[in-house]
């Protein structure tokens, strides 16, 4: 039960769905109310079957959307995006398997659908539905899916269903409801304040101006933590080696091709930060001689000198104040000692050692395995899931040191 206003100041836009869970909506409204959030309501054309906007209207103190191309006293202002602007989470109770689906694949065909497409604010969705509908492996296979786009659930209850059937797919509780909210921004903004630099991909060392040596590092386990930490009200700076995918949203981003251009970031923005996520894969040494021109070939053989380059994470140990520095190992063999000795030598606070043997831990991937190391001698073991995922859990066990 949630005992102070947990939601002062938030915006929420509840979907109400047609189910007849939609009767809930009213309760789901007064205790958001109570709890000092605002709520506007848009429900579908099936909602409108089972409970009357009016009710909704009444307790929200707000219209209730419900038609897309309905015209109200500010005519210029289009309500699906103003609608999915003004959100700060939008709350979808109940949800029936028919939007779930729909949200899974990209349908806007009316106002629900489409402020859902719309919003880059988070969803959550409270299913509600009959439990063979919750359980047919299509309806499971949409809520995973969504589930790894970072779209939130509420997961139902059992009990007596309204067909008289016993089972999942009851509505959560409207207690259970308001306190996943509150959780939801609890978590969403933990970081506000916080100061944070990731490091991410890999780096290039450049014989001549068209070659390079670097690695297979794809930056996705750096990108999943930087969006982790902005998406909690973080402050991040964002320093990557190339990659092809796109840059998380909200970070001050920092292109960088060489260990010695990674360096000379990170050192710059190292004063301020609170928090180093670590996780570029830098190349260890580079070419002792630049060519400025293309290398031509010859029928001599090629000799390269390599020489060392700056240890980023080992000064940036050095030079520690007050930052918690969390570093990042992929390895092969001695997976545990070789961790740990680097969590010694670097003067780390943590580190996440990765067996890049192992199917799902490896460096390309959308998932990832692997054990984080404390100074203090903690080990914690996570098992093969999403980065973004694994990224959330590195985060809030980082987060308890602060
Ligand atoms: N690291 C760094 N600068 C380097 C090499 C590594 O900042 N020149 C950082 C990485 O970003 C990572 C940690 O150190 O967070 C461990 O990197 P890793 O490549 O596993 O270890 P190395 O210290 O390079 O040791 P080795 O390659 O011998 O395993």
């Amino acid at each position: 039960m949630v005992k102070y206003k947990e939601l002062e100041g938030k915006n929420i836009v509840l979907g109400v769905t047609g189910g007849i869970a939609a009767f809930k909506a009213a309760d789901i409204i007064s205790r958001l109310k109570k709890q000092g959030a605002s709520v506007k309501a848009v429900m579908t054309k099936n909602a409108l079957n089972f409970i009357h906007p009016l009710t909704l209207e009444t307790l929200s103190g707000n219209p209730v959307y419900h038609d897309t191309f309905e015209h109200r006293a500010n005519a210029w202002e289009i309500d699906h995006i103003s609608l999915a602007k003004w959100a700060d989470v939008m709350l979808i109770a109940p949800a029936t398997a028919n939007i779930i689906s729909k949200v899974r694949c990209g349908i806007a065909d009316d106002l629900l659908s489409t402020v859902i497409m719309a919003t880059i604010k988070d969803v959550l969705f409270a299913p509600a539905m009959n439990t063979n509908m919750l359980y047919n492996p299509i309806v499971q296979e949409n809520i995973s899916y969504l589930s790894q786009k970072g779209y939130g659930f509420i997961s139902s209850k059992s009990g007596m269903l309204a067909c008289g059937d016993f089972g999942d797919g009851k509505l959560a509780d409207v207690d259970d409801i308001v306190g996943h909210l509150a959780r939801h921004f609890e978590n969403r903004e933990g970081m506000n304040g916080i100061n944070v630099m990731v490091t991410a991909g890999p780096t290039r060392e450049y014989l001549d101006p068209v070659r390079f040596i670097s690695n297979p590092s794809s930056g996705k386990m750096g990108y999943a933590i930087a969006k982790e930490c902005a998406d909690r009200g973080a402050k991040v700076d964002l320093i990557t080696g190339p990659t092809n995918i796109e840059p998380p949203e909200n970070v001050n981003i920092y292109k960088v091709n060489t260990a010695k251009e990674m360096y000379e970031r990170a050192l710059e923005l190292y004063p301020n930060c609170d928090i180093v996520f670590k996780s570029a894969a830098v190349g260890d040494y580079g070419v002792e001689r630049v060519e400025e021109n293309k290398i031509k070939k010859s029928d001599e053989t090629l000799e390269l000198v390599l020489v060392r380059n700056p240890d980023i994470l080992k000064e940036l140990g050095r030079q520690k104040r007050k930052q918690i520095l969390v570093g990042f190992a992929a390895e092969t063999e001695n997976i545990e000692q070789n961790a740990l000795k680097k969590l010694k030598d670097k003067n780390l606070d943590f580190i996440f050692v990765n067996d890049i043997k192992r199917a799902g831990a490896g460096f390309e991937g959308d998932t990832n395995a692997g054990i984080l190391f404390t100074k203090e001698g903690d080990k914690m073991e996570f098992a093969i899931q999403e980065k973004s995922g694994l990224a959330g859990s590195i985060v809030d066990v980082v987060l308890k040191q602060i």
